[in-house]
């Protein structure tokens, strides 16, 4: 009997740096100036100068850079005006620093619930809007999932809430041709190692908000040193603030900056590449019966570093998938586990906020697994890979 084939790709691969990127980091690491700001004068380029390319990017009038995309967020949330407060509506289907964000502030968290498309549920956003009168809503697009930015955007502004996008794996996507990020007040990005952008650790607020982003400039860390922003608000916007802003310090670093403007520069490129992993391994597993995959609107352009399935079988035969397609190399992560992994926490792990009855959201959460998609995946490499998990479903019987 043939042995049963194994993949042998870590999903956690990620590509190699542009060359570009590797210079760039060479010229910092040889002029010793790490830190984003100079005491005279510009000492830095690169963090100003990625700043000015994501805003050109979202054709926004800001760009702020900080220290991580939970950063980004907690930041938004203060600068838009959030605070203790006020109540802020959020998914349910997120990663636990979007959650952590809120806590950060310090605000009131309600949950709203999700569709098997992994989006977010129109109806129960309104339900909620009307019920909790939030100050804003908290849009995570995570594992780059969305629906109608055009009805949520107008749902939150008939009702004036603010909307903040959490597009920590949207970097690129675009809903009818627009940006996300760029549909509410503000959009918070991170460029840590596995989303769109690698620069190991960072974040990246977009916005039009004069008054936003002066005081995310402040609050960022900015010690009057304006002039080296990238985008720079008005400055009597920066001197109205700055005596009752506080400094959080949550800057970016140049050698992050230096290895990340390169690959906005060859962002859609690479985008292209990730949406034709993600699309065999979609067309290989999207006949398989027990399976159920996310579909997108027409209007919806992905931007997937990572695929997503429901597997309609019981937990324990679930469990059992997971181990043997492990053993097979093939690494599957799951939000139904009864206490986290890695990266796979859900709302009733996190003890911190009140528990909510989530009866759609848990029901979906419950089969939902992930595969990281590395860009590197050759045609092969994704047949390899469905064939295995489709051996190991059937294996399950049933
Ligand atoms: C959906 C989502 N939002 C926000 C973040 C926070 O980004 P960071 O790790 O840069 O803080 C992550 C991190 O992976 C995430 O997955």
């Amino acid at each position: 009997m043939n042995e049963p084939k194994v993949f042998s790709i870590p999903l956690t691969d990620v590509a190699p740096l542009p060359q570009k990127s590797i210079d760039n980091a060479k010229i910092v690491l040889a002029s010793g100036q790490l830190f984003r700001y100079g005491e005279t004068r510009a000492d830095g380029q690169f963090v100003a100068q990625l700043e000015t390319a994501f805003a050109a990017y979202h054709d926004k009038k800001y760009a702020i850079c900080v220290n991580s995309g939970g950063g980004a967020i907690t930041l938004a949330l203060r600068c838009a005006g959030v605070s203790s407060e006020d109540t802020v509506l959020l998914n349910a289907f997120t990663l636990a620093p979007v959650p952590g964000s809120l806590a950060n502030i310090g605000c009131s968290i309600e949950l709203v619930e999700i569709t098997e498309n992994l989006i977010v549920d129109l109806e129960h956003l309104a339900s909620q809007i009307k019920t909790h009168r939030p100050k804003a809503f908290l849009l995570s697009h995570m594992r780059g999932h969305f629906g109608n930015m055009e009805e949520v955007a107008l749902l939150c502004r008939e009702n004036d809430v603010l909307l903040i996008e959490d597009c920590a794996h949207t970097l690129g996507a675009r809903w009818n041709g627009q940006l996300l990020g760029t549909f509410g007040i503000a959009g918070c990005f991170s460029l840590q190692t596995y989303k769109q952008i690698n620069a190991g650790e960072g974040g990246v607020i977009i916005t039009d908000d004069d008054h936003l982003a002066a005081k995310a400039v402040l609050m960022s860390g900015s010690y009057e040193l304006h002039q080296q922003q990238g985008c720079i608000p008005p400055i009597d916007l920066l001197n109205q603030y700055s005596p009752t802003t506080p400094n959080f310090s949550m800057r970016l670093n140049e050698l992050s900056a230096a290895v990340a403007l390169p690959q906005l520069e060859n962002l859609e490129e690479r985008n292209a590449i990730w949406r034709t992993v993600y699309d065999t391994i979609e067309s290989e597993l999207r006949g398989v019966s027990c399976l159920l995959l996310p579909s997108h609107p027409h209007a919806v352009e992905l931007a997937p570093t990572s695929i997503q399935f429901i597997v309609k079988k019981p937990r324990e035969q679930i469990k059992k998938f997971i181990a043997n397609s492990a053993q097979r190399g093939v690494t599957v992560k799951w939000f139904g586990a009864s206490s986290p992994k890695g990266f796979t926490s859900v709302h009733h792990h996190w003890k911190y906020i009140e528990p909510q009855s989530l009866e759609s959201t848990n029901q979906t959460l419950s089969g939902l697994c992930d595969l990281r998609l590395p860009s590197t995946l050759t045609f092969d490499d994704c047949r390899l890979l469905c064939n295995i998990l489709i051996e190991e479903l059937e294996a399950l019987g049933g």
